[in-house]
């Protein structure tokens, strides 16, 4: 959590650091700050959002100089509130620090601290850790960059860092482990960025170098930049890659929020994800990194999926594809929890980590869990070049461009596709599936980005729906089988944007518990397709009914049943089941859209939450 944003060289550092910051804000937006150089140092934070910043710096003069970096905060150690703002200054006011991590022995070393004389303003475990780089300083009497690596070898956590040194105004000291830094490489090095990831200078250049854990960087205007393992000292080479992503894909395009677009994105981004991987009229499913690792995959014990929220219900959707299709016994775990129990792998287990961002923390800590346990670990990610992605033995990326939104919709679908595919090449190459059957599936897969594109053709009829229910205090969420996880994603999406509670369940479970909470003020979204338990999600459809409860349901094109009974239906176009998350999840997307669009919440930016979590 927490993004961070940073330039040096001959421009203006302001306006380059709060676009940064404010394409950085999926990240957290509890507070913003600000350093600049010029001549001087100035400081400029605020509690609230980077608009909230830029509007505390009326005065033209504190926008000068040509060095800066700021901070967007997901807070961690200390309230949002102005003081625990970044960016933090050491007690001499010489350094100034921006971080994005948690230092987990903090409260020690702060206590040290406090034993040689230092005070603190703020509760955060940064201030802590930009006094220890200056006590660190003063007693080896050295310059900054060895100061930052001699402290950071004494701290447990995470961090992603940005340092600033008054007395040597023409550099900037970047260190990570766990967090990530990109640095944006200007042309003949004559100025440079940096970030938590690169979207803030896109514009700029397209070379970029992604630093890896217990790496520092020293940054100086028109020099070479110097990459230095923080453990050792050892130079590192950079590595400099080519940038793919442009300015047009982290820009609204006409929508009204960054959700909007990435829900009508949906057809692209899966054409997109199974492009040059999919040839449906040969036959021919190609994934490198399943290609490279088929004997692993077909003798597997079993794979386990790590995932956490949205990714995890992908996870779900996932089981039963590999279940299904290939055969292979799938379990799926919440990386946070899988992470700290001691699970038993072997060598013949495959872990799959499933991430949007790349860079959940729960997720990253799991996979390397499971490597140490010598399991094969395949990253299903979507931000190139990310954590998680590196750390996998293999992966396939999602490819479904950034997202920006909090709330995860392509991300969600690009997945299910992406283990879609993976699940009919096993199943093709360990023979689970007729090849009638396969060749089937992959027709009907390439269709998929046709019906979706139909089907967000409803979005009125959905906005009408939405109106009904926009005063809800509660909402239940059902489907059976393929659709089960497709009921937690939807009440997912509706509690994360809307602040309305609500419940996912698999159909069959209400008459265990829920069904008790039904009555008239109880709307109850249901997946019922014409597919798999249809007759068995019709009885529960009226059982719900006959206690008066409000019946919303996704139907197959065509179906007349469910229509008696529903107060709502929202049709689907007919597809084959294992594929009909990737069509049903759409319109619970738009309600959930449209109800927090309607109660006037911060769609993209829902509160308490972050796009990435890189915390614990
Ligand atoms: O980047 P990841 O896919 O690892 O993120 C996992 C969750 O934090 C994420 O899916 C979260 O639940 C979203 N806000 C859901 O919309």
């Amino acid at each position: 959590m927490c993004g961070i944003a940073g330039y040096i060289g001959y421009r203006d550092a302001y306006p380059i650091v709060i676009k940064g910051l404010q394409r950085l804000e999926y990240r957290g937006y509890d507070s913003a700050g600000i350093l600049l150089f010029d001549k001087d140092v100035s400081i400029s934070k605020t509690k609230g959002k980077v608009s909230d910043l830029e509007a505390i710096m009326i005065n033209g003069i504190f926008k000068k100089g040509s060095i800066g970096f700021g901070h967007t905060r997901w807070a961690t150690h200390g309230v949002p509130n102005n003081v625990n703002s970044h960016p933090h200054v050491s007690n001499s006011g010489e350094l100034v620090i921006i971080h994005n991590g948690i230092i987990e022995n903090y409260d020690a070393i702060k206590k040290e601290l406090i034993k040689r004389g230092y005070t603190f303003q703020s509760d955060t475990d940064t201030e802590v850790l930009v006094n220890l780089i200056e006590e660190v300083k003063k007693t080896h009497d050295c310059k900054l960059g060895k100061a930052v690596q001699i402290a950071l070898n004494q701290v447990i956590g995470a961090y992603a860092i940005a340092v600033f040194d008054k007395a040597k105004p023409d550099e900037i000291i970047v260190a990570k482990l766990g967090s990530p830094i990109a640095i944006g490489i200007g042309k003949e090095n004559k100025e440079f960025f940096v970030a938590s990831d690169a979207s803030p200078f896109i514009e700029y250049t397209k070379d970029a170098i992604y630093l890896e854990d217990e790496e520092m960087a020293i940054i100086r205007k028109n020099k070479e930049i110097k990459i230095r393992k923080i453990k050792d000292d050892s130079l590192i080479t950079p590595q400099v890659q080519e940038l793919k992503m442009n300015l047009e894909q982290i820009e609204k395009g006409g929508y009204d929020h960054f959700m909007l677009k990435e829900i009508h994105e949906q057809p692209n981004a899966i054409t997109d994800t199974y492009r040059g991987r999919l040839i449906a009229d040969q036959g021919i499913i190609r994934l490198s990194g399943v290609d490279n690792n088929l004997e692993k995959f077909t003798n597997a014990n079993r794979i386990i999926i790590v995932a956490c929220g949205t990714s995890w219900h992908a996870g779900l959707v996932a089981e039963y594809l590999f279940e299904d299709f290939a055969r292979i016994p799938v379990e799926v775990e919440y990386a946070s929890e899988f992470r700290y129990r001691n699970p038993i792998l072997t060598e013949k287990d495959i872990v799959i980590a499933i991430s949007q961002s790349g860079e959940t923390a729960d997720t990253l800590a799991a996979i390397k869990l499971a490597k140490e346990k010598g399991a094969f670990v395949y990253g299903v990610c979507n931000v190139v070049g990310s954590s998680i992605a590196r750390e996998s033995d293999a992966g396939s990326y999602t490819h479904a461009g950034p997202e920006i939104g909090v709330a995860s919709t392509k991300a969600f679908t690009t997945q299910i596709t992406v283990l879609s595919l993976m699940a009919l090449r096993l199943a093709n190459v360990k023979g689970t599936m007729s090849s009638s059957k396969y060749h089937m599936y992959l027709q009907e897969l390439e269709l998929i980005p046709q019906k979706i594109a139909s089907l967000l053709k409803i979005d009125d009829h959905i906005k009408e729906i939405a109106k009904t229910y926009l005063l809800s205090n509660n909402c239940l969420y059902l489907g059976r089988g393929f659709n089960f996880p497709v009921a937690l994603e939807g009440a997912l999406k509706l509690k994360e944007i809307s602040y309305i509670h609500a419940e996912g369940y698999p159909a069959a479970e209400m008459k265990h518990g829920p069904i008790a909470l039904i009555d008239d003020r109880m709307p109850v979204f249901v997946i019922a397709i014409n597919k798999g338990h249809y007759e068995k999600v019709v009885s529960n459809i009226q059982e719900i009914k006959s206690r008066k409860g409000k019946i919303i349901a996704v139907v197959t094109e065509g179906d007349t049943q469910v229509k008696e009974i529903a107060d709502h239906v929202i049709e689907i176009p007919e597809t084959e089941e294992a594929f009909t998350p990737l069509l049903t999840t759409i319109p619970l997307q738009l309600l959930s859209y449209h109800i927090a669009v309607m109660r006037n919440c911060n769609v993209d930016q829902p509160r308490n939450l972050a796009k990435s979590v890189t915390v614990e």
